[in-house]
C-alpha cells in the first residue's frame, strides 16, 4: 500500500474528506492527491485535521485540460472518484449541473485514467441507482432503475463505468453505499438539517408523513468499506455497502430528538419531495463475505456520535445557514 499514489476527487466533501482523514499519514503527503472544485458543498475545513498530509488541486473534474494536466503531472496509480453533485432536492430544481458533473465529469476522469495507465479506478455510486423497493433488498445484479434526476445522473455514470470495464477492460470497481450520516455532513441533508433547526430553536421539516425508509450508514463505516475495496476489491465488480440499519424518516427524527434531549414534538410534516422514493434497502452480503467488512455503528450510536460532534461544531453548521434558508424557503 505504501508505494501507491492515490488521486481522490471530491475530497473536500462529506464522505471524501472522511476517507482522506482515514488514510492520511498512511501515505506520504505527495502520494495523496486531492482534486475538488470547492462548490457550495466543498469545504477545506473538513481536511484541517490532516492539513499538510495531502496535495490539493482546486479543479473542476469537467475541465478536461486541467484534469489531463494533473494526471500527466501526478501519474496516480489509483483513483477514488467521490466528486458529485449529491443533493436530490437540488437536482429537482436544477438538473443541469448534475448531468455535467456526475456524468460528463466521470467520463473525463475515466478517459484521463485510461490515458495515463491508472491501475484501479473506484467509482462511488449510490444505492439510489436501483430505485425504490417496497419489500426485499437490492443485490449487485438488480436492475438499475433510478427515479430522481440525481440518481439518474449517478446511474448514467455507473452504467458508463460498466461500459468502460466491458469495452476497454477499464480497471474499475463500483461501490454503492446507502444513506450516509455523521460529522461534517452539509446541513441540506436530513440529519444535519434537523440538528441545525433544533439548535436554532425551530422544528424539523419531515417530508410527507415521514414513512420513507432509509438505510443509515455511519460515514466512518462507509469509508472503512471504501478502503477495503481499495485494498482488496476485485476489478470489474460492484459492491453494495449498506448497514442494515433501516428506519423510517419519522422514527429517525424521533430518535434524533431524544438524542438531543429535545421535546418529542419538535418536528412538522411538510409537502412531500417530488417523486420521493419510498424505501431503499441493500443486500451487502458480498462486501461482508468477500472483503470482511462489518459496520461498527448502529443508528443509536451513530446519532449520539453525530450529535456530540455537532454540538462541538455548531459554528460550522450555522455558517451554512444562509444557503440552507435559500434552499428551504
Ligand atoms: N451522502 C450520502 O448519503 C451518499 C450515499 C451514497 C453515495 N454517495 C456518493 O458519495 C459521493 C460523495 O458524497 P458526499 O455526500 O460526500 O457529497 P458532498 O456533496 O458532501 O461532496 C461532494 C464534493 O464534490 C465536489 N465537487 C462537486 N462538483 C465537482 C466538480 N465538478 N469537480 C470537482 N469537485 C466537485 C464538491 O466541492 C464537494 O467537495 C458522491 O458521489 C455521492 O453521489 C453519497
Amino acid at each position: 500500500m505504501k508505494n501507491k499514489k492515490i488521486l481522490i476527487t471530491g475530497a473536500a466533501g462529506f464522505i471524501g474528506s472522511a476517507f482522506v482523514r482515514l488514510i492520511a499519514g498512511k501515505y506520504a503527503a505527495s502520494d495523496i492527491v486531492v482534486v475538488d472544485k470547492l462548490t457550495y458543498a466543498g469545504d477545506l475545513k473538513r481536511l484541517e485535521p490532516v492539513k499538510g498530509k495531502f496535495k490539493f488541486y482546486k479543479t473542476d473534474i469537467c475541465n478536461k485540460k486541467q484534469i489531463d494536466r494533473i494526471f500527466a503531472q501526478e501519474k496516480p496509480d489509483t483513483v477514488l472518484h467521490f466528486a458529485a453533485e449529491s443533493h436530490v432536492d437540488r437536482s429537482i430544481t436544477n438538473p443541469t449541473v448534475f448531468i455535467e458533473t456526475n456524468i460528463k465529469g466521470t467520463q473525463i476522469l475515466m478517459d484521463a485514467a485510461r490515458k495515463y495507465g491508472v491501475k484501479k479506478f473506484i467509482f462511488i455510486s449510490t444505492d439510489e441507482v436501483y430505485g425504490e423497493i417496497a419489500n426485499g433488498k437490492f443485490n449487485e445484479k438488480s436492475q438499475i432503475k433510478p427515479n430522481s434526476p440525481y440518481s439518474a445522473s449517478k446511474a448514467a455514470a455507473d452504467l458508463l463505468v460498466q461500459a468502460y470495464i466491458r469495452t476497454y477492460r477499464f480497471p474499475a470497481v463500483i461501490i454503492r453505499p446507502s444513506n450516509n450520516y455523521g460529522p461534517w455532513q452539509y446541513p441540506e441533508k436530513l440529519l444535519p438539517l434537523a440538528i441545525l433547526r433544533i439548535l436554532g430553536g425551530g422544528k424539523i421539516p419531515v417530508y410527507g408523513r415521514g414513512i420513507n425508509v432509509r438505510e443509515w450508514l455511519y460515514v466512518e463505516d462507509c469509508v472503512r468499506g471504501v478502503l477495503l475495496v481499495l485494498q482488496k476489491g476485485k476489478i470489474g465488480e460492484a459492491y453494495n455497502l449498506g448497514s442494515s440499519c433501516e428506519s423510517r424518516n419519522i422514527d429517525t427524527v424521533k430518535l434524533l430528538l431524544k438524542t438531543l434531549n429535545a421535546a418529542p414534538d419538535r418536528f412538522e410534516f411538510v409537502k412531500d419531495r417530488l417523486g420521493h422514493d419510498i424505501r431503499y434497502s441493500l443486500d451487502s452480503g458480498r462486501i461482508r463475505k468477500e472483503l470482511g467488512w462489518r459496520p461498527r455503528f448502529k443508528l443509536v450510536q451513530g446519532l449520539k456520535s453525530t450529535v456530540d460532534w455537532s454540538l462541538k461544531h455548531e459554528n460550522w453548521l450555522k455558517s451554512k445557514l444562509k444557503d440552507i434558508n435559500k434552499l428551504y424557503k
